[in-house]
């Protein structure tokens, strides 16, 4: 079905809550709320730098990338136990099975947490704990991204691959993320290398606040799948009609887009843009606890501000579930949920 009747404007909000969709860009790290928070720092017997859940809320003020991380960073230090890692999933996939999300792949980083003295195997333990759980409780289906982290060296990337290799059947791909500008993609040529022989699938941040030289090197020099964020892919023709022709998938989020300060409204956003272009955008959530939502909101506060239709909600589901890394046949089988949910609602 890909004749999309049209949709009664005051009904697209309940459309877009009700439709089936992937989520294939949220930090675990970024789902942390502050009241789950505050919960851990009590349990692990840590002190907070902050009073209470709203002055911590109203710390949410970023002005770029750089200065969310070093707040995020701060709140990752909370995380002591595989349970924590746990109960932070856990919390993350309920909210997204209530988006009625169908498969999330979730990002994660190691190096945060070694950096504070927590082994690899703790944290990849209670991801995947929670994956598993979550799946036996809410049907949704979970898979784990290990992202390096691209302020640190090639060196400590590859310590952190070895340090999953344990865990391999837990993990479906390897991502990068963190301080984009001055990090380029061909940075982590050699880990990428690595990470492919080993049958990883690849995905890169690129284009979130870099150049669009950036999602050039993470395609033709890391060979990724998806770029993450690639916003910045619209100020380079070729490189749209690059995306469009290999069919490359961007993970778009944008409400972190305007609380980083990417874009200035989220009216002047190019996920429209990049619809009609023919692009292969998702829409995402990237970090919920900070950026104001969960997958639900980001839909609907974009499509309001960008006065999108059923037709792109459609693709946009339709996108996220072709662009994950699931078997043929489980993909077949979530287009055809998206195709009744659809066909039920006209
Ligand atoms: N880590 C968490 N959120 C991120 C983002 N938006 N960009 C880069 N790294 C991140
Ligand atoms: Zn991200």
């Amino acid at each position: 079905m890909h004749d999309i009747k049209p949709v009664a404007a005051e009904r697209l909000p309940d459309l877009l809550r009700k439709m089936p969709k992937a989520e294939l860009h949220m930090h675990i790290e970024g789902s942390l709320e502050p009241e789950l928070m505050f919960a851990l720092a009590q349990r692990n017997g840590l002190a907070m730098d902050y009073p209470d859940v709203a002055a911590l809320r109203r710390a949410y003020v970023f002005d770029d990338l750089q200065s969310f991380l070093d707040i995020y960073h701060q709140g990752t230090l909370v995380l002591r136990t595989e349970q924590d890692f746990f109960d932070m999933t856990m919390a993350y996939l309920e909210r997204a099975a209530a988006d009625q999300v169908l498969h999330a792949e979730i990002f994660f980083d190691t190096q945060t947490h070694t950096g504070h003295g927590l082994s690899a195997d703790l944290v990849i333990n209670g991801l995947h704990r929670a994956c598993v759980a979550a799946h036996a409780k809410l049907g949704i289906d979970a898979s784990l991204i290990l992202c390096f982290l691209r302020h640190l060296t090639e060196r400590e990337a590859f310590e952190c691959l070895e340090q999953a290799l344990p865990h391999r059947d837990k993990i479906v791909g390897v991502g990068l993320a963190s301080s984009e500008m001055g990090h380029p993609p061909e940075k982590f040529s050699r880990v990428f290398d690595r990470a492919r022989e080993l049958g990883f699938r690849l995905v890169a941040h690129a284009g979130e606040e870099g150049p669009p030289a950036y999602i050039w090197s993470a395609l033709d020099v890391l060979k990724v799948e998806r770029i993450d964020h690639g916003v910045q892919a619209m100020r380079d023709p070729a490189l749209i009609a690059r995306l469009v022709k290999d069919r490359i998938a961007l993970t778009v989020c944008p409400l972190s887009n305007l609380k980083l300060r990417v874009v200035q409204d989220l009216a002047q956003h190019s996920l429209g843009r990049m619809l009609e272009a023919g692009v292969m955008a998702t829409v995402n959530s990237d970090d919920p606890a900070y950026f104001g939502g969960y997958i639900n909101e980001n839909f609907s506060q974009s499509f309001a501000a960008l006065g999108l239709t059923a037709v792109h909600a459609y693709q946009l589901a339709r996108n996220s579930f072709e662009a994950s890394f699931v078997d043929a046949s489980v993909k077949a089988a979530y287009l055809d949920r998206l195709d009744e949910c659809f066909e039920a609602f006209v």
